[in-house]
């Protein structure tokens, strides 16, 4: 257990470091990163002795000895990638950045962690058996692909991971069932493979004991992701009955490996550290996993000073798709993360399934609310109605007992009635115990800011319903509009084939992409609010309360809608193996829907529609993805471009190809082969190129464009014509601003190519500059 004792010892450095240099924690640990081991070459043990030896001289020559640099080297990374983390104090990061042989030195940041109905939902099948012909069907349910999870770890005994009817371990695995300092994990023909990394986090100043030195997951999160990228059928799983059904995965008969980088966070930022992730990565590449699922994320930062950017690109270099959250931070413009061109970016929205409440007041107004209580009402009769605010104790503040805090209410008041609560401040869990506590016999929870339109079902103690700010108006109203007011709850149950589905989750991080506007983020959306998925069985996170801990739960995020993607790219590995990571990202995007159940355009939360910035390609659209017709594809030379536009001139990126590669002297990111168009900066006028590849049969092909607003839209040629599979074209696509455009505004639209059977779509998103009346072409 040398990560454990490694950090004991580190212990008297860092203490000694911060007496020499205030504010206290002057040395802190920093990623070296140097790019790519040499290309093609088998690493040999004594190669990796010698990549190693290199760095300690990299950071000895920076430090007053080699033995004192190899103590304060965290990891060598020497497989794929080559550098390493190392606890430094900012002078010598500074300075090893000099270095010309230094692509890029970076801090050991911290990132944070961002079903049964879903699959019927998506259109795959039900309940084991798929429907003839779907891509489940055709993909044989991602049989034998390889799907590697970087998360909290995994509860290995879940029903998720059993491995009933699976084949031996295929003979190319090279993972291992890494045990716990203490806990025994079992792997299986299933869960082929367990690893965990926390040096990086212990340089940090996390905290393992021999307890918690574990690959077992005890918070719940990467049980659930994994199981929903690649479990196995769980029949007649639900929450307390809540959503019951088959759970699984979108793989699966996929094998599954979990790799452990996130530890109990001790600051705001997370606790999944960069060096960990790096390490987590190349083995994972090393242990042959064909697509890797990361529901993680942090502020971003250009690509190469981002460990998930970097291993992710690695990692694409070997044919692995890597799958990525967008992260929970919208709705606010700009908020999205994991922007890198290759990485697959996920946004959530909702499924069709509802646990809902209904609440019937007195008038006969009836409002729809969602509740996961387990009780009904005592009797199915009116009750009297009464607001927190008005069962205030009298030595309570107001702001208080509107947010039924604790010791706010008075109970003569609230007894025998269903309390109207605020939401906000306090949990919505302990809301429902205060309102129990003070006597009341159901309570319902109400939005009362005019930009939260969300709901939220929860097991409360109580028959509850919350509902959000328009009906939270009307219950309002009708409460001043009366002296008796009453009404009345449904118990809360599961509803499905809800409408409108999907509407986008207000917590989606929204686009524009902040570090290349060039690239749209997100790349498109699946489920990921209310999930019903494998839990740790250590816990229960749908629950704020210490509650027994149940197999199964529910949670909401883009980590959720992550592992649904994952899934699907794990579908597609199974069918297609020769294809690259772009080309599968590719045939989901351009085979994705924009439409919701109403057969209109996908909407947000406030009932606006939403844009490519919200789901970026669309919703995913799984019985379609194995039948794309054209790919736009991407090779190793499409990235070497794309880095040597976006960081001028890196000698070292020569190194991912060969020696005579040369950044080229004019190209345009606009020109990156991506599935989606972005023209960030639109001055009058632009021309960009895209390459699309057949990989369905013969056929000719006609453009179709939907021009954003203000923009003229011309594509050249029009028609496509294939006589084969695999024949690659080029066509451009010329954009001209109209006069009376509005300057510095995103506008949508959309480009179709189409040969009757495949609808080929990719989002166009411009903003063109301030308008000046100067015409350049001819
Ligand atoms: C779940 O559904 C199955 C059959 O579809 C049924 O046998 C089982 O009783 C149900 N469980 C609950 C808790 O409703
Ligand atoms: C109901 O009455 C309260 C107190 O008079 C007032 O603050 C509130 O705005 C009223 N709400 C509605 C929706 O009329
Ligand atoms: C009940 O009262 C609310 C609030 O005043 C009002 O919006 C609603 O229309 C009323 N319902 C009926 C059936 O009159
Ligand atoms: C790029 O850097 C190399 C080495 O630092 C230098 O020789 C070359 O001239 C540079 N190229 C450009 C286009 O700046
Ligand atoms: C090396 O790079 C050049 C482009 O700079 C390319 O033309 C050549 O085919 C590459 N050679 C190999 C072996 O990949």
């Amino acid at each position: 257990m040398g990560r454990l004792f490694k950090a004991r010892f580190l212990l008297p450095l860092l203490l000694l470091l911060s007496v020499a240099h205030s504010p206290v924690f002057a040395a802190k640990s920093y990623v070296v990163y140097l790019g790519p081991q040499e290309n093609g070459r088998r690493i040999s043990p004594q190669d990796i002795a010698d990549v190693q030896n290199s760095h300690y001289d990299l950071m000895g020559s920076h430090m007053e000895s080699n033995e004192r640099a190899k103590q304060s080297i965290i990891y060598s990374y020497t497989r794929f990638i080559n550098g390493f983390a190392a606890v430094m104090d900012e002078t010598q990061a500074e300075e090893i950045a000099k270095n010309p042989n230094v692509m890029a030195v970076f801090p050991n940041r911290a990132r944070k962690l961002h079903t049964t109905r879903t699959w019927d939902f998506l259109g795959l099948g039900k309940d084991g058996t798929a429907i003839p012909g779907s891509t489940w069907e055709r993909a044989r349910f991602g049989e034998d692909t390889i799907i590697a999870n970087l998360d909290t770890g995994v509860w290995p005994e879940s029903a998720s991971f059993n491995d009933e009817g699976m084949d031996p371990i295929p003979l190319r695995w090279k993972g291992i069932c890494q045990q716990g300092f203490k806990d025994k994990i079992t792997c299986n023909r299933k869960l082929i493979g367990v690893r965990y990394f926390n040096d990086g986090y212990v340089a940090e100043g996390g905290t393992v004991t021999d307890d918690t030195a574990t690959p077992r997951d005890v918070e719940g999160h990467g049980t659930h992701t994994l199981s929903t990228a690649g479990g196995a059928f769980v029949p007649k799983a639900n929450y307390f009955g809540f959503a019951n059904g088959t759970m699984k995965g979108g793989s699966p008969r996929a094998r599954v490996a979990a790799y452990k980088v996130c530890w109990p966070a001790f600051s705001d930022e997370g606790g999944c550290y960069d060096a960990d992730i790096l390490a987590a990565f190349e083995s994972a590449i090393a242990d042959g996993v064909d697509v890797i699922s990361f529901s993680v994320g942090g502020s971003p930062s250009e690509f190469f000073n981002d460990a998930i950017a970097v291993g992710s690109f690695h990692a694409t270099l070997k044919g692995i798709p890597v799958v990525a959250s967008g992260g929970n931070e919208g709705p606010k413009a700009g908020t999205v993360t994991n922007l890198a061109p290759w990485i697959f970016t996920v946004a959530a929205s909702t499924l069709d399934r509802d646990c809902t409440s209904y609440i019937a007041l007195g008038n006969r107004t009836h409002l729809k609310g969602s509740s996961m209580s387990t009780k009904g009402l005592p009797e199915r009769k009116f009750y009297p109605l009464i607001t927190a605010g008005d069962a205030k104790a009298a030595d309570a503040m107001d702001s208080d007992a509107l947010l039924c805090k604790p010791r706010s209410l008075d109970p003569s008041k609230v007894n025998g009635k269903i309390l109207i609560c605020l939401r906000g401040v306090t949990a919505r869990l302990d809301k429902g115990e205060r309102a129990l506590e003070a006597g009341a016999v159901g309570m319902i929870l109400v939005n009362d800011n005019p930009d939260e339109n969300d709901v939220f079902h929860y097991s409360h103690v109580l028959p509850a319903s919350h509902i959000n700010y328009a009906d939270g108006q009307i219950l309002f109203a009708y409460y001043n509009s009366t002296l008796s007011p009453m009404a009345f709850m449904t118990k809360a149950a599961t509803v499905l084939g809800t409408k409108p589905a999907p509407v986008m989750a207000d917590f989606s991080s929204r686009g524009p992409n902040t570090i290349e506007p060039a690239i749209l983020k997100p790349d498109i959306t699946a489920p990921g609010v209310d999930i019903l998925a494998s839990l740790s069985e250590a816990v229960d996170p749908s629950n704020e309360r210490a509650e027994p801990a149940t197999p199964f739960g529910f949670m909401s995020g883009t980590s959720m809608s992550c592992p649904h993607i994952a899934g699907i790219v794990g579908l597609l590995r199974t069918a297609y193996p020769v294809w690259s990571p772009a080309a599968i990202r590719s045939a989901i995007m351009t085979t994705a829907v924009t439409f919701d159940n109403n057969r209109q355009v996908i909407k947000d939360l406030h009932f606006e529609k939403a844009t490519p910035f919200q789901f970026g390609a669309g919703h995913v659209h799984p019985s379609q993805v194995l039948d794309p017709g054209l790919v736009y594809d991407l090779g190793p030379y499409d990235y070497m471009n794309f880095l040597c536009a976006r960081t001028q001139n890196i000698s070292q990126i020569r190194l991912f190809i060969n020696d005579s590669y040369a950044c080229p002297t004019t190209f345009s990111i606009l020109n990156f082969n991506y599935p989606s168009i972005t023209v960030p900066d639109l001055n009058n006028w632009a021309v960009i190129t895209r390459r699309v590849k057949n990989v369905g049969p013969p056929g000719k092909y006609v453009a179709r464009v939907k021009a954003p607003r203000g923009i003229t839209v011309a594509v050249r040629p029009m028609e496509l014509i294939f006589k084969q599979k695999g024949e690659e074209k080029e066509f451009e696509v010329l954009f001209r601003t109209k006069a009376w455009a509005k300057a510095e505004e995103y506008v949508f639209g959309s480009l179709v190519w189409s040969d009757g059977k495949h609808a080929v779509r990719s989002p166009i998103v411009v903003k063109p500059r301030t308008y000046s009346v100067s015409i350049p072409l001819t």
